[in-house]
Parts: structure tokens; C-alpha cells; sequence
């Protein structure tokens, strides 16, 4: 396996053994907070601030996940040389990654109400600006059609959307009823989209040929489903 390669399977390998185990672990005490606020269950005191924290790396792991796609993506679709726009672009493009960090950043330690809407938002529109470059495929970017659905970008801003929304409004979930019966029930949906990233991700990883192999896959036609005859053996 080549380097890059090796760089495209970071992504993958930090949604498994990081993301994934995190959800299950944060859906448990979600499950624990409510029965013991609804039916008294004997959980320890300590399940909704635990469920909380640990929300909040999730949240993280997201981001985190998320930006190192994108820059792996459209840092080895082109050489340095070939690089489209050239270093003014390069340039934008690395300023938007380190203010899409610091403002999630930002987000983790502000208190007043309009800071972490601001953070969240601004972390949040980051996200989707490095991935509506033309470095990111994307399968639709219509949502009037059925291949918006099927993709695993937009899964991905979506779910980023909805725990940076999480993680900002964190106060107001514990003081408000309302804002509770909000979270969960953006947080089913969310539950549901990390399932659909969980099937699109590995499809994916399935379609995407190694480095090497590319020049002969890319000639291939999607489309038609058809390849171009092998060449004779020598
Ligand atoms: C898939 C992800 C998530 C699901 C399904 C989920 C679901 C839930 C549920 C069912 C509750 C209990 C509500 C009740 O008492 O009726 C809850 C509480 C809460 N959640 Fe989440 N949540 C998720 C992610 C997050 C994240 C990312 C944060 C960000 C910090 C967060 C913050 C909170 C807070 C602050 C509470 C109140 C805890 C308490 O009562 O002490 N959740 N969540
Ligand atoms: C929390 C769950 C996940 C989120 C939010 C997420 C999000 C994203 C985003 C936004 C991209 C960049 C756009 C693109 O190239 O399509 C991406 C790329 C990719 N994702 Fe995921 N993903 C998740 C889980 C997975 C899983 C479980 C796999 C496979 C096991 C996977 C495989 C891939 C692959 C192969 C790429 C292409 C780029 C690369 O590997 O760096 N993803 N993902």
C-alpha cells in the first residue's frame, strides 16, 4: 500500500475505532438519563453529565473526522504544481481548515448564548465550504434527487450540523423541557444518519480504487457500468 493510500484509510479507520464506539456509549446513557428522569430508574446521578461530556467528544470525533477527510481528499487529488488556483487558493483553503478548528474550539469553551451559536455556526459553514470544492466528490447536490440521499458528504455535514447544534445548546437542554424534547428528537435523526454514514462510508471504500489502479479505473464508464478491454497479455 502506498502512502497516500495510507492517508485515505485515516478517515475510515478513526470513524471505527473512535466514532462509532463513542455513539454506543453516549446512546447508552442517553437511554439512562431518561429512565431514571422518567421512571426512576436507580442510575447513578452522574449519567447525564457523563452522556454530556461525552457528547461533546463526539461531537468532536466528528468534526475532527469530517476536516481530515476533506483535506485528504483534496490535498491528493492533484500535485502541489498542478494544484488548482495556485497557493492564493492553497492559501484560502488552509485559513478556512485552522478557522473551522479554532471556531470549534472557540465553541468548546464559550458561555454566553450568541458565542456558541456563532462558533457552532461558523464551524459549521466551514465544513461545508472546504466540501463544495471541486476536489470533493460528492454523488448529488440536489435534493430533489435521489443521489443527494445516497451521499455521504452530505450524511456528513448534516450530522456535523446537528452535534455542533448539540454542543451549542448544552445549557439550555438542561435548564428547558422544550429544548429537550429538541434534542432528542434531532438526535433520533442524527442516530439514523450515523446508520446511513455506517453503510455509505464502507460503499465508498468499496469504489474507490487504490492509487495505483486508478489511471484504469477511471476509464472505466460509471454510467454504462463498463470497462474499456483489457489489453493482450504479452
Ligand atoms: C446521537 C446522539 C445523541 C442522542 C441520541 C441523545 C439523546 C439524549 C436523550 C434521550 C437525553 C435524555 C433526555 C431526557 O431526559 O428526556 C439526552 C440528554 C442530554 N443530552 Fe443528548 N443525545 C445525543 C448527543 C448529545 C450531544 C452531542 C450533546 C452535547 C453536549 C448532548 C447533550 C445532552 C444534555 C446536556 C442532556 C441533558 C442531560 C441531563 O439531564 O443531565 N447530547 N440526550
Ligand atoms: C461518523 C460517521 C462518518 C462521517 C460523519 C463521515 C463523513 C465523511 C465526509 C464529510 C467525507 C468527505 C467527503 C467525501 O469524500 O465523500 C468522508 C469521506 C470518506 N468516508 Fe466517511 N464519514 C463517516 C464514516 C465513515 C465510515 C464508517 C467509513 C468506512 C468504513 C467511511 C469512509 C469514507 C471514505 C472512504 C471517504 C473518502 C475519503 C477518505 O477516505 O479520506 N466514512 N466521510
Amino acid at each position: 500500500m502506498t502512502t497516500v493510500d495510507a492517508f485515505w484509510l485515516l478517515h475510515p479507520f478513526l470513524a471505527v475505532v473512535l466514532v462509532y464506539p463513542l455513539l454506543g456509549m453516549v446512546l447508552r446513557l442517553a437511554q439512562q438519563t431518561r429512565n431514571r428522569r422518567l421512571h426512576e430508574v436507580k442510575h447513578p446521578p452522574t449519567v447525564g453529565r457523563d452522556h454530556a461530556d461525552l457528547g461533546k467528544w463526539l461531537a468532536g470525533g466528528v468534526v475532527g473526522i469530517v476536516l481530515i477527510a476533506l483535506v485528504v481528499v483534496i490535498a491528493t487529488k492533484n500535485t502541489l504544481q498542478e494544484f488548482t488556483g495556485g497557493p492564493p487558493r492553497l492559501a484560502l483553503l488552509l485559513l478556512a481548515l485552522i478557522g473551522t478548528t479554532l471556531a470549534f474550539v472557540a465553541l468548546w469553551r464559550a458561555r454566553k448564548p450568541i458565542y456558541r451559536a456563532a462558533f457552532a455556526f461558523i464551524c459549521w459553514a466551514g465544513v461545508i465550504a472546504l466540501g463544495v470544492q471541486p476536489e470533493v466528490f460528492r454523488l448529488g447536490d440536489n435534493p430533489l434527487e435521489p443521489a443527494f440521499w445516497q451521499s455521504h458528504f452530505w450524511g456528513g455535514a448534516g450530522l456535523t450540523g446537528l452535534m455542533l447544534f448539540s454542543v451549542a445548546s448544552r445549557p439550555e437542554i438542561h435548564r428547558h423541557l422544550h429544548w429537550r424534547r429538541w434534542h432528542i428528537a434531532m438526535n433520533c435523526l442524527a442516530a439514523v444518519i450515523f446508520m446511513a454514514q455506517g453503510w455509505t462510508g464502507p460503499r465508498d471504500l468499496l469504489e474507490i480504487p487504490l492509487s495505483w489502479q486508478k489511471p484504469t479505473i477511471f476509464s472505466c464508464d460509471f454510467e454504462a457500468r463498463t470497462c474499456p478491454a483489457p489489453a493482450p497479455a504479452p
